[in-house]
């Protein structure tokens, strides 16, 4: 099918995208997540964003993050398996290409890490999920920006995008400007906002209308990068990734919201709403 410009995620097309387990199958047919999060303090975004891959259906889940976090996420994530990058902030990152890498929850922008951070980047040619500290790490300099794998799905805010691309005047310019860089990178934009905005490599637009304002609290985007982290591990294409993990976290947070109202809904009742989002897909 040829795709319009711009197009609105509907249920149609997430009933095409969505792929129900199959009965034959073992935790080597889901993939292999690594999370690099994290820091001193922010440990939690790390827990946050390794709980929704686990919640989302990857067959093996790592994190990556600072010893300072070791027992947090030990404890809180039993599932998954801890890599320790440093003591209070991550300073290596020494991962295999065979593994799906989302990176920037909580990581901080110390200058070892970032040091750490651009080697990796420059090393490595798989697709990466990239967000928060590692997008603010890129927009230090405008020469990172050709270091981005092709392919690579980066979830900037607002503000992440502005320090990425540069100020506009409104939403609209902000979509166009995504758009001519999309294209021009080989990558995918997932643009969060009220309604978040997905750019193809070739400039086309999917809108999300699943989600809502209780979503607009500290943790959020962290659970977006755990989900499209464990979307694009179990061997869904970049596109489908950005279009099913977008509406996924959006229904969750519907969920939550129905159960819990916006002011009281928190990041983790978003995770533990995504079971009843997949038992309503299967
Ligand atoms: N309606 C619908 N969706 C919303 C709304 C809203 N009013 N407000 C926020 N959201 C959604 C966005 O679309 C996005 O998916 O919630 C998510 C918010 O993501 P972030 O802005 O990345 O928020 P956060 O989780 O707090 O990020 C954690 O990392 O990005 C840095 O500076 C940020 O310190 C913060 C940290
Ligand atoms: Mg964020």
């Amino acid at each position: 099918s040829v795709a319009a410009e711009y197009n609105v995620i509907d249920d149609h097309l997430i009933d095409s995208i969505f792929q129900p387990r199959k009965e034959f199958s073992h935790k080597g047919t889901y993939g292999k997540v690594m999370m690099i999060a994290g820091s001193y303090g922010k440990v939690g975004a790390a827990v946050l964003a390794t709980k929704s891959a686990l919640k989302t259906g990857a067959g093996l889940t790592f994190t990556l993050a600072p010893e300072c976090g070791y027992e947090i996420l030990q404890t809180s994530c039993p599932e998954a398996m801890f890599f320790a990058g440093g003591k209070e902030h991550i300073e290596n990152f020494d991962v295999d290409e065979n593994m799906t890498c989302g990176i920037g929850p909580g990581l901080g922008t110390h200058p070892q890490t970032e040091k750490s951070f651009l080697n990796f980047l420059k090393g490595y040619n798989t697709p990466l999920i990239l967000d928060a500290d590692a997008l603010n790490m890129i927009s230090k300099d405008s020469k990172n920006l050709k270091f981005i794998p092709e392919k690579s799905i980066l979830t900037p805010h607002p503000k992440e995008f502005e320090r990425l691309f540069g100020k506009t005047d409104n939403s609209f310019d902000r979509l166009e400007l995504a758009r001519e860089k999309a294209k021009e990178l080989h990558v995918y934009i997932v643009l969060k906002d009220h309604h978040t905005q997905i750019i193809n490599p070739k400039g086309e637009v999917y809108y999300n209308i699943t989600g809502n304002a209780g979503l607009a609290k500290g943790g959020s985007g962290d659970i977006l990068t755990g989900i499209l982290t464990s979307l694009l591990a179990q061997g869904y294409s970049e596109e489908d990734t950005c279009i099913l993990g977008v509406w996924l976290h959006g229904k969750a947070a519907d969920f939550a919201s129905e159960k819990y109202s916006k002011e009281s809904m928190l990041p983790t009742d978003v995770i533990n709403e995504l079971g009843s989002v997949f038992k309503e897909l299967n």
